[in-house]
């Protein structure tokens, strides 16, 4: 039985420690029963509520008038003379015209074209892993083909996706007093060089026809971008499209090893395919949570979050909501409505890149049961320190066949 041993006006559920042990999850079971808005009044990022019930979410995602984006999606604040408007941090027709501008490789047409791309991938990594050896699954699969798809999508050499990776991982930290950067302007910098080849090659792709890749895709935008809505923009399609990605395989492993039930029944039914990827994705939820900003008075739950408040919505609390999804807590490849989850979000920001993410898992799936592996976790395993990503730096693994 969880208890807290702390006043709850004093509890800052965003410490990073709790996310490293996983003791965050019962820490959420609880504020779900009793107080599921939540307000902390001092945090390394100011004060903010925690919304942990998966119906709260929904109906705050859904709104997006009074609870914007505009000011940020992650607990640190945008200064307000920061011009970088990325997709996931605009409104309205701003939000729409970068959603529409990139939609065209997310059709079926565009993730089909993808897939093949991805299937030989898959292909040239499982055939260059050793058998009954131990190795890190995370570089060596999980990042390989990630990273790959990366250079594809954004229409970059091959031989540049370790560049791509490496701007990817800066990019997902979100700066502040306790974390590895300390504020936007140092990551700007850090990332100066992501910033010059994104243009460099944007100039490139304006001066070419049209092609189904993100940059081009920018690039032959109608209006023509600002240069700095353009790079974050990048920034948002370099760490959605890699991270989060990367996380889903590294964890599908680790799940099939502790449910090997599942795992037999994953490996005898394709027909359980689709609802299996969509479990592995709720029950990981690689990213943890998204923030909004109220722009007026709203009452949720017999409390009054008032305008200029930071909203975080938990998606790892409210995948695991009871009262949404029965038997939470369990792996359950064959689940109901499996697609009825938070990890993609909800509303106008839903993850637009949620059908790419799926096709990758299932391909590499579909090349690892062909070839009837099994992949067991030796234990030596490094989870990623975060309150945002959810994930693996590290997965140690042998595989059996
Ligand atoms: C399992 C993998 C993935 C997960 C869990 C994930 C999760 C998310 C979440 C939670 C959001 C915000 C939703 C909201 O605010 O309601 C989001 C937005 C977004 N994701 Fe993904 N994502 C994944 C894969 C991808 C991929 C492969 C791409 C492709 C590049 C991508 C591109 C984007 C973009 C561009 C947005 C912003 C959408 C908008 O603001 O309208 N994501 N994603």
């Amino acid at each position: 039985m969880f208890e807290l041993n702390e006043p709850l006006a004093k509890l800052d559920v965003s410490d990073v420690s709790r996310f490293a042990d996983q003791s965050i999850l019962s820490l959420f079971a609880f504020l779900r029963s009793h107080e599921p808005v939540h307000f902390c009044e001092s945090s390394p990022h100011g004060a903010y509520w925690s919304i942990s019930r998966f119906s709260d979410i929904v109906s705050i995602e859904a709104d997006p008038k009074r609870f914007s984006s505009r000011s940020g999606f992650t607990l640190a604040d945008i200064d307000s003379d920061f011009k970088h408007r990325s997709i996931l941090s605009s409104d309205g027709q701003d939000h729409l015209r970068q959603r529409r501008a990139i939609a065209p490789l997310m059709t079926v047409d565009g993730i089909n074209a993808l897939e093949v791309t991805v299937k030989k991938a898959a292909v040239e990594i499982l055939d260059s892993v050793p058998l009954d050896k131990p190795f890190d699954w995370v570089e060596r699969v999980s990042i390989a083909l990630t990273g790959r798809m990366l250079a594809t999508m954004m229409g970059a050499p091959h031989s540049d996706f370790q560049k791509l990776i490496h701007w990817s991982h800066i990019a997902s930290i979100i700066p502040g007093p306790n974390a590895d950067l300390g504020s936007f302007e140092e990551k700007d910098r850090l990332l100066e060089d992501c910033y010059r080849y994104f243009l460099a090659r944007r100039d490139i792709s304006v001066a070419s026809p049209l092609s189904l890749n993100f940059v081009s895709l920018l690039a032959h935008m109608k209006r023509e971008m600002e240069v700095d809505e353009y790079l974050s923009t990048i920034i948002i399609l370099i760490v959605g499209g890699n991270e989060t990605t990367r996380n889903s395989i590294s964890a599908s492993v680790v799940f099939f090893d502790q449910f090997p039930e599942q795992r037999d029944l994953f490996y005898n039914h394709p027909e359980l395919m689709e609802s299996g990827i969509s479990e592995i994705i709720r029950y990981q939820t690689p990213l943890i949570y998204m923030r909004r900003t109220a722009t007026e008075d709203v009452e949720i739950g017999e409390k009054t979050i008032k305008k200029g408040d930071k909203v975080v919505m938990w998606y790892l609390s409210g995948n695991r909501d009871e009262d949404a999804i029965s038997q939470p807590d369990e792996f359950i490849i064959n689940r109901m409505r499996a697609g009825r989850h938070l990890s993609f979000g909800f509303g106008p920001h839903r993850c637009i890149g949620r059908r790419l993410a799926e096709m990758q898992i299932r391909v590499l799936w579909e090349e690892i049961i062909r070839r009837k592996w099994i992949i067991q976790p030796t234990g030596n395993t490094e989870r990623t320190v975060s309150n945002f990503i959810n994930g693996f730096n590290k997965l140690e693994v042998i595989i059996r066949n």
